[in-house]
């Protein structure tokens, strides 16, 4: 298939994009850059033996798009291209509106233009907001405890209410669970600029070296140790979610929503001990107040994705960590060495 990957440069597009490489697909990526560096794509096209074509634009670009889908006859598109820090949403709310939520509306009126009727997008299970009862299954209620999700919530109702208006569309939801680890061969990953807000991240550069301990956010939840617990899942089955569920949902139109998760909750301290273990570094960490806004347990129900899509995650802690690992030995200073091209 001719597939349009937009912020097809970032953590979790660009080992998608290698992964549709390999599958035979012809990728075009679309990326403004403001996450990602240059240098990803030479990586991309190094690992896959052959190169994506690159356009750096913003999906906000309903003109460029619509050229663009034009020239390379898009069938389907994977809209990863989005902002995605919970703090910053509050901070930059209309920053955050406008990219998420104006920049899928901007991309639908494009495909709307051109012929390409099939998109999936990344959501996240942040949608459930503060559920009580686990697992999380993809009909269970909905709702956002920041700007960040809300933005997610409107994109998946804009889409449902399209499939539902037009039934020419097939349209996806991908709830992602927590994304996390590397593509094995160390030379794409996350790279977070600043501070790293998420747990993996951050673990990664104290065990680097590069920060002196981790905090713990809280040790008072309702869980078996009283610490926060998260459903991680490594990007190399994320991605291939995205593989699966382009599959299916090309030619099957409507509206179709997937938990893309494993099915088992960690708690952070056992995500810091298996980290230890696949790095063999100490991870140094303190006990601190619980983060405003955290839930204390999240993990999916995935079973509709097994199911409908043949798609389950295959890989545990200790491949997560190593990966992870891998990556951050190989690119120490990744994120401080942004202005070169990685
Ligand atoms: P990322 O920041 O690494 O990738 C996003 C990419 O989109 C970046 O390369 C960025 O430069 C690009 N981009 C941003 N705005 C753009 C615009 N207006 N036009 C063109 N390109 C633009 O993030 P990621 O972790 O790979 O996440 C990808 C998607 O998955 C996002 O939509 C995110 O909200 C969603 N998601 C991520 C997680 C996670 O924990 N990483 C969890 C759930 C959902
Ligand atoms: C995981 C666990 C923290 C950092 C967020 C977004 C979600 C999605 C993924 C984009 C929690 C604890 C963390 C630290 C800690 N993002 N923690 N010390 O909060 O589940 O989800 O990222 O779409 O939308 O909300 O992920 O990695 O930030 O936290 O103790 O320094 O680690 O309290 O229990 P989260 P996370």
């Amino acid at each position: 298939m001719r597939i349009l990957v937009t912020g097809g440069a970032g953590y979790i597009g660009s080992i998608t994009t290698l992964q549709l490489l390999e599958a035979g697909h012809q990728v075009l990526v679309l990326d403004n850059l403001c996450n990602a560096k240059p240098g990803v794509l030479e990586r991309i096209a190094a690992l896959a033996g052959r190169r994506p074509t690159f356009e750096q634009g913003d999906v906000r670009d309903t003109a460029l798009l619509h050229r663009l889908m034009q020239e390379h006859a898009i069938e389907a598109v994977v809209h990863f291209a989005g902002l995605k820090a919970v703090g910053d949403s509050v901070r930059l709310l209309l920053d955050y509106f406008d990219n998420n939520v104006q920049g899928t509306l901007s991309l639908l009126r494009a495909m709307q233009a051109g012929s390409a009727r099939t998109l999936v997008f990344s959501s996240s299970a942040t949608v459930y907001g503060q559920a009580d009862a686990m697992p999380l299954h993809e009909d269970a209620a909905t709702g956002a405890t920041n700007p960040y999700g809300r933005s997610k919530l409107i994109v998946e109702q804009i889409l449902a209410d399209l499939a539902t208006s037009d039934p020419a569309w097939s349209l996806c939801a991908l709830r992602y669970f927590n994304p996390v680890g590397a593509h094995p061969s160390g030379q794409l990953g996350d790279d977070p600029q600043g501070i790293p807000n998420n747990l993996m991240p951050y673990i990664a550069q104290v065990a680097v070296g590069r920060r002196h301990f981790l905090q713990v956010f809280g040790k008072d939840y309702p869980t078996a140790d009283g610490i926060g617990v998260r459903d991680y899942i490594h990007v190399q089955d994320l991605a291939r979610g995205h593989l699966a569920a382009l599959k299916h949902v090309h030619g099957s139109p409507g509206w179709h929503v997937f938990n893309l998760g494993t099915g088992c909750g960690h708690s952070v301290l056992e995500m810091v001990a298996a980290y230890e273990a696949a790095s063999g570094k100490p991870v140094p960490r303190e006990f601190a107040p619980r983060r405003p806004g955290d839930v204390a347990m999240s993990w999916a129900d995935p079973s509709r994705a097994q199911r409908v899509l043949g798609w389950r995650a295959e890989l545990g802690l200790a491949q997560m960590c190593a990966d992870s690992w891998r990556w951050q030995s190989a690119n120490p200073r990744a994120s401080v060495d942004r202005a070169t091209s990685l």
